[in-house]
């Protein structure tokens, strides 16, 4: 039997519960999440979220400063909307109760890369987990919320697959892994915010929960374009440490004073940008990578022991207790860093509320492309582009829901007749490292057509493999994850052949320089279907 409910929301991270929690309350909600509620990105995000407060600040500005650090590849009409709504979604993020750190009577601003002013609202170095934590306690108490953990969204279900004439997106086959059974859960509408996909690189700031690009892959199977793949972020300042492989070292380190250093003890930002270690990330990761690669060191250091040590624990405890586990004091010497796989720029295509090429589908948060971050996001414009498109996709959705009855649909239960279970999960995990090693070696910070051919042909080959194996054994997360996570790869390849230049997070030795035209690398698949009104 089929689970139906008004809304289908895949994610609970920062989008899917902002949408969530927006929707009116006499719709049915169902929010999936494929791990416990709290694990995604959103937990970990450190530095903040951006706004306009500051008195000499302004919209203009920040949608200046958003534009030039995607490389002026940013859409006009997503950056309006989302620097436009920004102060009054902050706002409501307080209303829901998330605690802030103030300053006096007002909230603490702090700085990040590329931003021309004070403009992130922050909950000391941990926002993310302020964030998450108020928004799970919010839909916990919401009577129309029903929260689904370990429930994996494995494709979605189309009137098209089913043959029921004009298409739209129906449901999604859902794996619960308590049970390990699949079952189809319907929706009169379905929202992707499963977050991006930057697990495809070996190294990579995203620890758990999300980051397998499963709602990218669901999407593009069920017919949806998807754009600018290529513009992978890398965070320029992961620690390098072998305990701690994933920890972020907030670009706020920075943005209060802290400074890169060669191994040496001598700084190199400013050679490389005037704006020093204030540059966009894209410009200081590659800053990195440079000086390691030509020192052959194994990372560089991120400096901020010069500052006053109460100030340091102050701002940054939780980076500081971290390190201090691990052997490292802050307060007293520097951290060594290197860049990893950070946030997913491109992504499903959508307008700006939200809807995709397919009747019936939303993507908000990472898993959308809305134009915003252009050719490299501006720090801490992601958690503000979930909760202005999530709060946008839940006013849309409503209005359409409106005056809408739910068809009652036959769907075909999950087909296991051919498959039986797994018995070498070994070639799982051993494909798993294969894409996620040349995904690094060959698709990376700085890339060639050469590396880029060569991983195309990788990708192509473990698919297949990958695909068998699908076909054949019963699912499990690991082995839906490693499916989209190689579909997705090889989106992020077919972008970075596409894109003949160097722009942003696309750095190729190849074509060292940028074009004059402007245009996004738009890929569509062999099923795509123009299905809105
Ligand atoms: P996520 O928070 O990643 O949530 C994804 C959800 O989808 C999870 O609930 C997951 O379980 C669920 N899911 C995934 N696949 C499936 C499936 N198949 N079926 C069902 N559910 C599924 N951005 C900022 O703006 N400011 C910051 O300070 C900042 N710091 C960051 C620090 C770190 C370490 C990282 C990794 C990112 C940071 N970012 C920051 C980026 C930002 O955190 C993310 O882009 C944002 O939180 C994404 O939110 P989301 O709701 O789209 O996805
Ligand atoms: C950070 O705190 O450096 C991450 C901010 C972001 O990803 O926007």
């Amino acid at each position: 039997m089929a689970k139906q409910f008004d809304v289908l929301i895949l994610g609970s991270g920062a989008a899917g519960l902002t949408l969530a929690l927006n929707l009116p309350s006499h719709l049915r909600v169902a929010v999936l999440s494929k791990g416990r509620l709290e694990h995604g990105a959103t937990w970990w995000a450190q530095g903040g979220i951006a706004g306009v407060f500051e008195q000499s600040d302004t919209t203009e500005a920040h949608a200046q400063d958003t534009f030039i650090a995607g490389a002026n590849l940013s859409h006009r009409d997503s950056v309006d909307q989302t620097v436009n709504h920004g102060p009054e979604s902050i706002r409501w993020l307080i209303e829901q109760g998330v605690p802030f750190t103030r300053s006096g009577d007002d909230y603490h601003l702090t700085r990040e890369g590329g931003h021309s002013h004070r403009r992130i609202v922050h909950a000391a170095d941990a926002t993310g987990r302020a964030i998450q934590t108020t928004l799970m306690e919010r839909a916990k108490a919401a009577d129309n919320i029903e929260l689904f953990e370990h429930h994996i969204g494995v494709d979605l279900i189309t009137r098209r697959k089913l043959n029921l004439g004009a298409n739209a997106c129906i449901g999604a086959y859902v794996l619960n892994q308590t049970d390990s059974s699949v079952e189809p859960f319907l929706a009169q509408r379905i929202v992707l915010a499963t977050g991006g996909a930057s697990k495809a690189y070996l190294y990579t700031t995203n620890s758990d929960g999300g980051a397998s690009g499963d709602g990218i892959a669901m999407a593009w199977r069920a017919g949806c374009r998807i754009a600018n793949m290529e513009f992978n972020q890398f965070h320029p300042t992961c620690l390098y440490h072998p305990k701690a492989k994933s920890l972020l070292i907030t670009e706020a380190v920075r943005g209060e004073g802290g400074v890169l250093l060669r191994p040496d003890g001598t700084r190199f930002m400013q050679d490389f940008d005037e704006r020093a270690e204030l540059a966009p990330r894209d410009i200081v990761a590659r800053s990195i990578d440079f000086e390691m690669k030509r020192l052959g060191s194994e990372c560089m250091y991120l400096d901020i022991s010069h500052k006053p040590a109460e100030f340091v624990k102050e701002h940054f405890p939780t980076i500081y207790e971290r390190c201090l586990e691990l052997g490292i004091d802050i307060t007293k010497e520097p951290i060594p860093v290197v860049p990893a796989a950070h946030y997913t720029c491109g992504g499903v295509i959508t307008d700006t509320a939200g809807q995709t090429d397919l009747k019936g589908l939303y993507a908000i948060g990472e898993t959308a492309f809305t134009g915003l971050h252009g050719a490299n996001r501006l720090a801490s414009n992601s958690l503000l582009e979930c909760v202005v498109y999530g709060s946008t996709a839940a006013k849309a959705i409503s209005t359409e829901l409106a005056d809408t009855e739910m068809e009652t649909i036959e769907v075909p239960p999950w087909d296991e007749s051919q498959v039986v279970d797994s018995d070498e999960d070994v070639v799982i995990s051993h494909n798993w490292d294969e894409l996620r090693r040349f995904m690094w070696d060959y698709v990376g910070i700085v890339r060639t057509n050469k590396r880029l051919e060569r991983a195309d042909h990788r990708v192509e080959l473990l698919q297949r493999e990958i695909q068998d194996y699908y076909k054949n054994y019963r699912v499990s997360k690991y082995l839906i994850e490693l499916r989209n996570l190689a579909l997705v790869s090889e989106l992020i390849i077919r972008c970075a052949i596409k894109r003949t230049e160097s722009r942003g997070l696309h750095y190729t030795l190849d074509y060292p320089e940028a074009e004059p035209d402007l245009y996004d690398t738009v890929l569509v698949p062999d099923n795509y279907h123009w299905s809105i009104d």
